[in-house]
């Protein structure tokens, strides 16, 4: 087996890029459009002429809402097939750049290139996250805002997931083995044996590494479907019992 690591998640991103993204629309997939994108918005504020790092920007639906939303857009990723189908999918009038690197280690990028950074669901998928975490800071203005979606790690631990009864029908979400941290395997893509690997920490993990990083931790989000989402897709009502995804707003000191 190989080593799970940054380079091994980003073997399994560039081998399942295309299948992964093939039904995104503008908004994404689904939960980015019912749960993740309002959150995002609402941390983010207005946009216009604000210099923006997409911070592991996959094959870029959220560069292309950003830029035309009037911000200046660049954005980077470690996934080479991701890049090639973010470029694909980016009209150049949008004036997006994009760049192939490690959120680990941006040394293409100065100091204080960015006023706002934000990274949708990629945290999680790193092996050394505190380095990219003191990386972003690095990146900001002072009171420049990164803005960072994961999944819940109170909620998706090793282990976790709904008990059903002997018809399938969902009776409790389970959680468990929430202080052991590492790599893990994700559920999806379904149908494939390699599977997203990400890498399981505690909230207290997450909350001390921004602290330390020397970022404000100035909110957390759980996002939950909106009245109008869930007209729109009933289904979401799943998610009004469990929170599988949590977003930290946070702001550089100066
Ligand atoms: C769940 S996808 C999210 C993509 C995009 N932000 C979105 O919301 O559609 C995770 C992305 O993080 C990228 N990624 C994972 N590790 C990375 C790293 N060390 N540096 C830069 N990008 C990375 C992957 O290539 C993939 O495109």
């Amino acid at each position: 087996m190989n080593k799970w690591d940054t380079e091994e998640a980003i073997r399994r991103w560039d081998m399942h890029a295309e299948n992964f993204t093939s039904k995104y629309t503008e908004e994404g997939d689904r939960s980015r459009e019912v749960l993740l994108n309002p959150a995002l918005q609402q941390c983010m504020g207005t946009l216009a002429d604000k210099k923006v790092l997409d911070a592991g920007c996959g094959e870029g639906y959220l560069s292309r809402k950003m830029a035309k939303a009037g911000a200046l857009v660049e954005a980077v990723d470690y996934s080479t097939e991701m890049l090639r189908l973010a470029r694909e999918r980016t009209p150049p009038a949008l004036g997006i750049t994009y760049h192939h690197g490690n959120l680990e280690r941006l040394d293409l990028f100065k100091d204080q290139s960015f006023d706002l950074i934000v990274s949708n669901m990629v945290i999680q998928d790193l092996a050394h996250y505190e380095q990219a975490i003191a990386e972003m800071q690095r990146l900001l203005v002072p009171e420049g805002r990164f803005i960072f979606s994961i999944l819940h790690p109170c909620f998706l631990t090793p282990q976790s997931g709904w008990v059903k009864d002997e018809t399938g029908k969902k009776l409790y979400w389970k959680v468990d083995q929430y202080f052991n941290e590492g790599p893990l395997e994700q559920a999806i893509p379904y149908d494939q044996a390699e599977k997203f690997l990400y890498f399981h920490r505690t909230l207290g993990s997450y909350v001390q590494t921004v602290i330390e990083a020397g970022l404000l931790l100035e909110g957390m989000i759980e996002p939950k479907p909106s009245a109008e989402m869930l007209k729109k897709y009933p289904h979401f009502r799943e998610d009004l019992n469990v929170s599988h995804f949590l977003i930290f707003n946070t702001k550089r000191q100066s």
